[in-house]
């Protein structure tokens, strides 16, 4: 959010596109237009094909995008046991890590696993998972991930009822005083970007609405910067 000199509230919040469904042949390419158009970081999606039922890429291709681009990664691990995986990670080059609650009984730990080795930490929750589940890690988080879509594949639709839950951990957030990020991920595009930013999301998962092949990804993202300027001030 920016400030307007009447007091209201501009949409605004960084953009992290998702390579999940970027052209991976040309994935250096991609990534470079990315940074070229102005977007805030780079989001790997991690699939273990067993907390979700798709496989996608592991430390090798963290290490190539990190050769591509100068933008933090984040990386949103959708993994068992990530606490095996979390050192080689960080020496590929990942910034920011994100595990999801329901995969870590010692949340806690984990959570200082990741910040000894020197990124941010975050946490995700699926769609049905409660925000009550990381009260007691709110002081510990770099970052809050609330997931719009259940996670393992790209281009789905939004679930509605996320914007409530966005609204009630911006307030949990706000209430404990903690400056984590709060992040959205899936189904965010054109059209769903502005409530999810009204409803306190600072950082913004784009996958499809970037990397979609029917248009260039610097359109993309500027529909996207386009969509939230245009909304009404908050
Ligand atoms: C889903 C992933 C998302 C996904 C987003 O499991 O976590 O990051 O790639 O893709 P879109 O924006 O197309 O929903
Ligand atoms: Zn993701």
């Amino acid at each position: 959010m920016t400030m307007t000199e009447n007091g209201a509230r501009m949409l605004s919040c960084a953009l992290a596109p998702s390579i999940l469904t970027a052209n991976l042949g040309r994935l250096a390419e991609e990534i470079r237009t990315a940074e070229a158009s102005g977007v805030d970081r780079i989001h790997l999606d991690i699939m273990d094909g067993q907390f979700v039922p798709n496989i996608s890429f592991g430390p090798l291709i963290v290490e190539t995008v990190r050769a591509a681009t100068s933008l933090p990664l984040d990386l949103h691990l959708m993994i068992l046991q990530p606490d095996r995986y979390v050192p080689a990670f960080v020496l590929a080059g990942a910034n920011h890590i994100t595990v999801h609650q329901e995969v870590c009984p010692h949340l806690h730990r984990q959570l200082t696993q990741i910040k000894e080795l020197g990124a941010t930490a975050g946490v995700a929750l699926n769609p049905s998972t409660s925000l009550s589940t990381i009260e007691d890690v709110v002081e510990d988080l770099d970052l809050l991930l609330i997931m719009s879509v259940n996670p393992g594949f790209g281009s789905q639709s939004f679930i509605s009822h996320s914007l409530d839950k966005l609204r009630r951990a911006r307030a949990l957030l706000d209430q404990r005083r903690s400056k984590a990020d709060l992040e959205v991920d899936g189904g965010v595009n054109e059209s769903t970007i502005a409530s999810v930013v009204a409803a306190g999301a600072t950082v913004c998962v784009t996958g499809s609405a970037v990397y979609n092949r029917t248009r260039s990804v610097a359109d993309s993202v500027r529909a996207l910067r386009l969509a939230l300027a245009e909304a009404p001030p908050q």
